[in-house]
């Protein structure tokens, strides 16, 4: 599928200031950060290997019908054996900094410290240090989906309170282990996504797993994640962050909602939309409270947060990270039931048409929306990007490595991207997803975000996309090359 143009949501589009031949590095802030991202499960394979103990993901990727192309995790890139080759590909790339997750199981198998697993430890000292060794800054996300699958089965995992001073054990070992290197902290990946989609009412656990679905579940999920979060910011600064230096954050699935007409509902309906999606997170981090259109629709499902609860919360993050790919149309739905009678992704009064479009000034008015909510944040970028298959899995070798559909995408919201830091926003940094092929969750491998390809069936073989030269000509473009 290669009709760009279709794939391009053309409505009310404000124009870039930045066109496709002026795009250079140096349109961006001295120091602007350049990266790519990872996670463990999707890239490290060698679950066996190294101590590691079983996550949720190992669990739900073997039960099959989960996975579409039923792949799992189990080898994927291989990265925990071809880290020093990723290293030098990363190096290729032109990037500056490299973004991945700990697993949680290879630091402490059944999930549980205070000893932790050598073997998994040096595997990320090897990796930090040879990232460093070669000038690449590490960014570490904590917790990117893989739950110690201990946990699930001893107490419900991120359902019950006892997992808080569990994972506050897992990430003060983390910074005590990685902090003298490692500067950039993230404790969740899109938290949002996960709690409804990857944990309570999608393939994960709910309902392959345990075979049903509680309307409450997302809602506590979640309450437990921001806890956890506020504890392990308050560790980080108490105790690391004076002789380590580094700062700490959370990383949100922020996708845009444009209103599908300028009626004065369909307007309503993208901002409960944006409720549901970052102000779930945001309001008790910027302002110690979850939203009240939320908790009205919601009642008792939503846990309430005492005042001991909300001032931990408040002002926990140095930096907030934002995974951004797309924006949909939203449309008021004026007969929803509340609470809904079926599991509820979103809010139940709003609704979106289709999914991953390509919108690239979606990102702009995403990081005005936030800059305008929450008194202008700092901001990284931490993914974007685009499997161009668009679900036809038959492009050959050959096709795929002539990724111009990529590069225009990139291209596209990096133009944005300067409209944005133009219109004020706090923005330092941007990383791409992904920097190889990897295992797409319930898609698995069959989908291919990466700059580099992965032939999984010749031992993982790593071949360039035409996105790797163009990225790091636009890299290494200089003021004086303007
Ligand atoms: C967001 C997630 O963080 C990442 O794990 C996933 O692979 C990408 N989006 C693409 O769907």
């Amino acid at each position: 599928f290669l009709n760009m143009e279709l794939m391009y949501l053309q409505r009310t589009s404000p124009s870039a200031t930045t066109t496709a031949e002026s795009l250079h590095r140096n349109d961006f802030p001295n120091g602007f950060v350049f990266g790519t991202s990872s996670s463990s499960y999707q890239f490290e394979g060698a679950v066996k290997e190294g101590g590691r103990g079983p996550s949720i993901w190992d669990t739900a990727s073997h039960i099959p019908g989960v996975i579409a192309d039923n792949s799992t995790g189990d080898v994927t890139t291989d990265q925990y054996h071809r880290y020093k080759e990723d290293v030098e590909l990363l190096v290729q790339l032109g990037v500056d900094a490299y973004r991945f997750s700990i697993a949680w199981s290879r630091i402490f198998p059944d999930g549980k410290g205070p000893i932790a697993n050598k073997e998994g430890i040096a595997y990320y000292n090897r990796l930090i240090d040879a990232l460093l060794e070669n000038g690449i800054q590490p960014y570490v996300t904590l917790f990117h989906f893989d739950l110690p699958q201990a946990f699930q089965d001893s107490f419900g995992g991120w359902r019950s309170p006892l997992i808080v001073p569990l994972y506050v054990v897992y990430a003060e070992t983390c910074f005590a282990t990685f902090g003298d290197r490692v500067k950039n902290w993230a404790t969740f990946n899109e938290p949002h996504l996960f709690a409804y989609k990857y944990y309570n009412y999608g393939c994960v656990v709910g309902n392959c797993k345990l075979g049903m679905n509680n309307m409450s579940w997302p809602y506590i999920t979640m309450h437990h994640m921001l806890l956890s979060h506020a504890a392990t910011f308050q560790v980080y600064k108490s105790k690391f962050q004076a002789n380590q230096g580094g700062v700490i954050g959370i990383i949100l699935d922020a996708q845009w909602y444009e209103p599908y007409s300028n009626s004065q509902e369909d307007i309503e309906a993208i901002e409960r939309m944006q409720m549901f999606q970052v102000q779930w997170i945001l309001d008790p981090i910027y302002f110690g409270k979850y939203p009240t259109i939320m908790q009205e629709q919601l009642g008792d499902l939503l846990p309430s947060l005492s005042p001991s609860e909300s001032k931990a919360l408040k002002g926990t993050v140095d930096f907030l990270g934002i995974n951004h790919y797309t924006s949909h149309y939203t449309i008021n739905q004026p007969n929803s039931s509340i609470p809904p009678s079926k599991p509820m992704y979103r809010d139940t009064k709003a609704d979106t048409i289709d999914w991953l479009y390509i919108v690239p000034w979606g990102i702009q008015k995403m990081l005005n929306y936030i800059k305008v909510r929450y008194n202008n944040p700092t901001i990284y970028i931490t993914e974007n990007g685009v499997d161009e298959q668009h679900n036809n899995y038959s492009m050959s070798l050959e096709v795929l490595l002539q990724d111009q559909f990529r590069i225009k995408f990139h291209h596209d919201y990096l133009s944005y991207l300067i409209a944005a830091i133009r219109d004020g926003c706090d923005v330092r940094g941007y990383f791409t997803w992904s920097f190889l092929d990897n295992f797409e969750w319930e898609d698995g491998i069959e989908k291919r975000f990466g700059f580099y390809y992965v032939d999984y069936t010749q031992n993982n073989r790593r071949y360039p996309k035409a996105s790797v030269k163009w990225f790091k000509q636009f890299l290494c473009q200089t003021s004086q090359s303007k």
